[in-house]
C-alpha cells in the first residue's frame, strides 16, 4: 500500500486571461491537500466524498486515461481523501490527478519526475475542464509560486511570506462553463475583452515584481484592480463581490475572486495583525474561511 499527497492552489492574478495566452500567478496552498492510497487489489476506488453522476463519469475517464498511460494490469485499487473544497477554485481536480499519478508512480516504481507528472496531470485536467491553461497542474506539481504562460513557466520567490484569507462561497461553479462563457462574450466584443486581457497582463507582470520586492500594499491594490477587471469579464457574482468588499472594509490590502469565478472562492491579502478581523468579517457570508501563509 502506498499513499501520496498533492496540495491545493489559489490563483492570485490572471485567471481567464491566462487561457488567452496572458500570464497568471498562482501559489500553492499546502494546508489543503488530497491523499491517494493505492493497494494491490482488483480495481475499485473509494472516496471520502459522495460523487454525483457527472463526477462519477469523470472519475471513470480519469482512471481509464491513467491506466492507459501507466500501461499497468489494472489490478490496483485507490482510496482518495481530500480536504480541498470541490469546484471552488482551489484546484481540487488537479490535486486529485497529481496525488493519484504520484501514488501510481511510486507503487509501480516508475519514478516519474515532476515534468512527467505535470504533463500527465495536464491531460487529466482536460477531462475535468475541457481546455485548461495548465496553470493549476503546474503550481500543484511544483508547489512553488509560479508565473505561468502557456508556453513559458517561471517559478519565483516571494520576498516576504504572504497571509491569505480565502473565502469559499460554497457555490460550486464549473470552470468549463465559466471559460466557455468568457470565450463567447469575447467573440461578440473582441475589443473590450482584448483590452481587459492586456490590462490583466500588466497587472500580473507588476504583481510579480511587487511580490519579489515584498511590496505587499501594491500587491493588494493590484488584486483589487484585477477583481474589477474580472467583474467586467462577467465572471464575478454578488456573493464574491460581497466577500471582497467585506474583506477590504476589514482592512485587507486587496481582494479578488480566485479561479474560474461565478461562485467558488475569493482571496484577500491580509497581514498577521488583521487576519482575524478579516476572517470574522467574512465568516457569516461564507461557507468556509481558510487562512494560509505562503512563503
Ligand atoms: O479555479 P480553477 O481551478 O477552476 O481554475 C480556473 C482558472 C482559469 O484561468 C479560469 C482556467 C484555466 O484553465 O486557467
Amino acid at each position: 500500500m502506498i499513499t501520496a499527497k498533492a496540495c491545493a492552489k489559489i490563483i492570485l492574478f490572471g485567471e481567464h486571461a491566462v487561457v488567452f495566452g496572458k500570464p497568471g500567478i498562482a501559489v500553492p496552498v499546502k494546508k489543503c491537500y488530497t491523499l491517494a492510497t493505492i493497494s494491490s487489489e482488483p480495481f475499485s476506488y473509494t472516496t471520502d466524498k459522495e460523487l454525483n453522476e457527472e463526477e462519477t463519469i469523470k472519475m471513470a475517464k480519469l482512471f481509464k486515461l491513467l491506466f492507459s498511460k501507466l500501461d499497468t494490469n489494472k489490478n490496483l485499487s485507490a482510496h482518495i481523501e481530500s480536504n480541498i473544497p470541490v469546484g471552488c477554485g482551489m484546484g481540487s481536480s488537479a490535486s486529485l490527478s497529481i496525488s493519484l499519478i504520484r501514488a501510481f508512480s511510486n507503487f509501480l516504481s516508475l519514478n516519474y519526475d515532476a515534468e512527467k507528472i505535470n504533463s500527465l496531470a495536464f491531460e487529466c485536467e482536460k477531462i475535468f475542464h475541457g481546455n485548461p491553461s495548465g496553470l493549476d497542474n503546474t503550481v500543484i506539481t511544483y508547489e512553488m509560486p509560479v508565473f505561468y504562460r502557456r508556453k513559458k513557466t517561471e517559478f519565483f520567490e516571494l520576498k516576504k511570506p504572504i497571509h491569505l484569507v480565502i473565502g469559499n462561497t460554497g457555490i460550486k461553479s464549473s470552470t468549463k462553463e465559466a471559460v466557455e462563457g468568457v470565450r463567447k462574450r469575447y467573440e461578440k466584443d473582441e475589443r473590450k475583452y482584448l483590452h481587459a486581457f492586456d490590462e490583466i497582463e500588466k497587472i500580473t507582470e507588476d504583481a510579480r515584481e511587487s511580490l519579489e520586492k515584498g511590496d505587499i500594499r501594491k500587491v493588494g491594490k493590484l488584486m483589487s484592480y484585477n477583481h474589477k477587471l474580472l467583474k467586467e469579464l462577467e465572471v464575478s457574482s454578488d456573493a464574491l463581490d460581497g466577500l471582497v468588499s467585506k474583506a477590504i472594509k476589514a482592512g485587507a490590502y486587496g481582494a479578488k475572486l480566485a479561479g474560474a469565478g461565478l461562485g467558488g472562492c475569493m482571496v484577500a491579502l491580509a497581514d498577521e495583525r488583521n487576519k482575524d478581523k478579516i476572517m470574522k468579517s467574512m465568516k457569516d457570508s461564507c461557507h468556509e474561511v481558510i487562512y494560509t501563509v505562503v512563503s
